[in-house]
């Protein structure tokens, strides 16, 4: 079975995570396919809307953990800096059905989102610090202005996970559905979405975007090279070692 399953029809591309068995935890191959698949949807234009999407029990638990451990480079041109550079500068409608856990990009990919349609059992959880590292996907920026700064603090310091009602409040999800109707509800709207005028559609999210597309450009740049350095150091090696062994983190030793 594939990683990621991608399916055209009707001016909607859907993008499923389908690693259930590792919680859909995105590897570098997942990232790659994404980010192609956006690239390719941003020019076809047969494709009106595109919908990531997960399992009603699972949206994604990050980053895999052991792919961690073994990344090496940084910069423009890895996986998943190409998918979220994809993500925060993709043209038309994209609108992501979330249900389970979202943990790291889980979350922060959804900041890029223009609707987001929750299963009431989502939750949403960005707990980079208590990994070693910190925030990615421009999230560092996107989170307070979305939150409120101290909300964002809370989620991005604390890493603690909120609920679907918390992230509906927030104006993180637009709708919250019971989870096996949240993929349909997001079909639905994403179907109604593409028989509208595409060229009017790209105008007003780009319309929408401009005034902070090169401010999130620039932090998501940012974000990576902090993120790259933390990966290396021995507090992120400490916790990918004791999530991998099913221990506790101690960053006394570290
Ligand atoms: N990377 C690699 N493997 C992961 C993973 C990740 N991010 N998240 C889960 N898995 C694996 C587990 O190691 C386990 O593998 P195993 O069956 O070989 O032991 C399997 O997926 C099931 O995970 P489990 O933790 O047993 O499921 P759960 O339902 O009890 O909990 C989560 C689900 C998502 C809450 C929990 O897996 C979790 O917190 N994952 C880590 C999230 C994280 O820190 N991500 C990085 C963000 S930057």
């Amino acid at each position: 079975m594939q990683d990621v399953l991608i399916d055209s029809a009707d001016g909607v591309m859907t993008l499923t995570l389908n690693r259930i068995e590792k919680k859909n935890s995105f590897t570098q191959a997942m990232y790659s396919t994404c980010a192609d698949a956006l690239l390719q949807a941003a020019d076809d234009a047969t494709v009106h809307v595109v919908v990531i999407q997960g399992h009603a029990t699972i949206f994604s638990a990050g980053n895999d953990i052991s792919d961690f451990l073994s990344r090496g480079a940084t910069g423009p041109d890895v996986p998943v800096f190409r998918f979220l550079r994809g993500l925060a500068t993709f043209p038309k409608p994209l609108i992501a059905s979330v249900c389970g856990p979202a943990v790291g990009v889980g979350t922060t990919l959804l900041f890029h989102c223009d609707l987001v349609y929750a299963g009431d059992n989502a939750a949403f959880s960005m707990p980079f610090v208590n990994l070693g590292l910190c925030a990615e996907a421009g999230s560092s920026l996107l989170a307070p202005r979305m939150m409120g700064y101290h909300r964002a603090a809370e989620a991005l310091l604390m890493g603690d996970p909120f609920m679907a009602e918390a992230a509906l409040e927030v104006g993180l999800v637009n709708r919250i559905v019971p989870p096996t109707e949240a993929n349909n509800v997001a079909q639905s709207q994403a179907r109604k979405l593409a028989a509208k005028p595409l060229p009017s559609l790209i105008e007003t999210k780009r319309l929408m975007k401009k005034g902070q597309m090169a401010e999130v450009l620039a932090q998501i740049t940012e974000e990576s090279e902090s993120f790259g350095r933390l990966l290396q150091a021995p507090h992120a090696k400490e916790a990918f070692t004791a999530f991998m062994k099913k221990r506790k983190p101690d960053f006394a030793k570290s």
